[in-house]
């Protein structure tokens, strides 16, 4: 896993900053996006984000 790789190009958040969050207890696209500001933008990244997110939790 590239944990400097962007997936949201629209906040340039990376996987990284998305695990951070996961870590710190968001457990749902909603508390990541409250959390870090990702697929808030256009959404084009906001399939992604949540199999990440799934990714993380299993
Ligand atoms: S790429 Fe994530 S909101 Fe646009």
């Amino acid at each position: 896993m590239d944990l400097e790789e962007i997936i949201c190009p629209c906040t340039n958040t990376t996987r990284g900053m998305i695990k951070d969050a996961v870590d710190a207890g968001a457990a749902t696209l909603e508390e990541v996006q409250e959390a870090t500001g990702a697929g808030t933008v256009c959404g084009a990244c906001v399939d992604e984000i949540e199999q990440f997110i799934r990714e993380l939790i299993s």
